[in-house]
């Protein structure tokens, strides 16, 4: 029997590698991954898969790269996920958010209808709805992002969302919440104060460290996607949040705790980010009512998990430092 083909932009980044892992449960689906392999792509995520997935190193702005992939692998499924996906990157130049976020998804989104694709996941981001002071945000709520990398997502979904009403685009959105886990790139929160507790450097925290991200674990994350692809209703968008708050500053002192390090001495306060999003929060009953999705790792557990598994694989962890050093000139 011949495996469905499941076209996944962005397979060899931190979420898109733990949905291909995901997908291969299901021996039915034969995961096509594109993949641009910039910084943020590393195909050591996928080894335990290795000879399981189809794999195309292209950019997804490129239409003629692409249109060969469609014509021999003939997807009928697609989860968008490739992006550029640092906020303190789109602030320093915010070019490859455009190409990548906004005209990659139109170039993708155009073969999909070229090729009569049956269901095309847009992978989002709770950033489009900006910062929320109080409350939560349905999935109706307005759109404000505040950063050069979430305006670039908005913009994205409002052309998957335009092509929904327009063409009757068969297109679902999905909007995660702070994912974090295993094999993420120590650019971000979690990986990178890890990375600085094991370097014995103090871990740099915005402003006073009162942000606050709602945090969910990747396995929970692509669980939710994958839901979605399976289930969700075209034409629908779907929030996808764990309702685990927590301040940056606690998730800092978490860390150090679990690594038996000195919480008091072991965080430095820098500057604050530019147009620094105060707190996110979503309201995401329609995906646990609709798809029967649940997050299953708590943020305690899911910390532990995450950081047994940085432990475990220092490595790679420790490849990473001078990249990220020298981004943020902190050697
Ligand atoms: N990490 C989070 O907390 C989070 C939360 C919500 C939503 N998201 C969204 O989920 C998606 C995946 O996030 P992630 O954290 O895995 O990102 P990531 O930065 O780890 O991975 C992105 C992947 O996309 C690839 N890529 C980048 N530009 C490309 C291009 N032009 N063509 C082809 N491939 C390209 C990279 O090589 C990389 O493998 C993104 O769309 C992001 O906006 C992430």
């Amino acid at each position: 029997m011949k495996r469905e083909r499941l076209l996944i932009t962005g397979g060899a980044g931190f979420i898109g590698s733990a949905f291909v892992k995901e997908v291969l449960k299901n021996r039915f689906v034969l995961p096509v991954i594109v993949d641009k392999l910039t910084y943020a792509g590393d195909l050591s995520r996928l080894n335990e898969a290795r000879g399981r997935y189809v794999f195309y190193k292209a950019d997804i702005v490129d239409k003629q790269s692409l249109r060969p992939i469609f014509r021999k692998e003939k997807p009928k499924l697609i989860v968008h996920f490739a992006a550029e996906s640092h906020v303190d990157r789109s602030i320093r130049d915010s070019g490859s958010f455009i190409e990548t976020n906004i005209r990659g998804t139109q170039v993708l989104a155009d073969l999909a209808r070229e090729y009569k694709i049956k269901r095309f996941v847009h992978v989002s981001t709770d950033e489009v709805y900006g910062e929320a002071r109080q409350g939560s945000f349905s999935e109706s709520h307005p759109l404000r992002p505040s950063s050069p990398y979430s305006a670039a997502k908005a913009a994205a979904d409002l052309l998957v969302s335009s092509y929904i009403r327009t063409h009757g685009f068969p297109a679902i959105i999905v909007r995660p919440s702070n994912t974090y886990g295993p094999w993420q790139y120590p650019e971000k929160l979690i990986p990178w104060a890890v990375l600085c507790a094991l370097k014995n450097k103090k871990i740099p925290v915005y402003g006073s460290g009162q942000n606050v991200r709602e945090w969910l674990f990747v396995g929970d994350c692509v669980a939710g996607i994958l839901k979605a692809l399976m289930r969700g209703r075209t034409g629908e968008i779907y929030n996808l949040g764990s309702s685990e708050e927590r301040k940056n500053i606690e998730v800092a002192k978490s860390i150090l705790e679990l690594m038996h390090r000195k919480k008091r001495t072991g965080i430095t306060f820098v500057k604050d980010r530019q147009g620094h999003d105060f707190r996110y929060k979503m309201d995401s009953c329609k995906i646990r009512n609709e798809l029967n999705w649940k997050p299953l790792l708590s943020f305690g557990k899911g910390l532990r998990v995450t950081i047994e598994w940085y432990l475990d694989n220092q490595q790679w962890l420790l490849r990473k430092w001078r990249d990220i050093a020298s981004f943020y000139h902190r050697e």
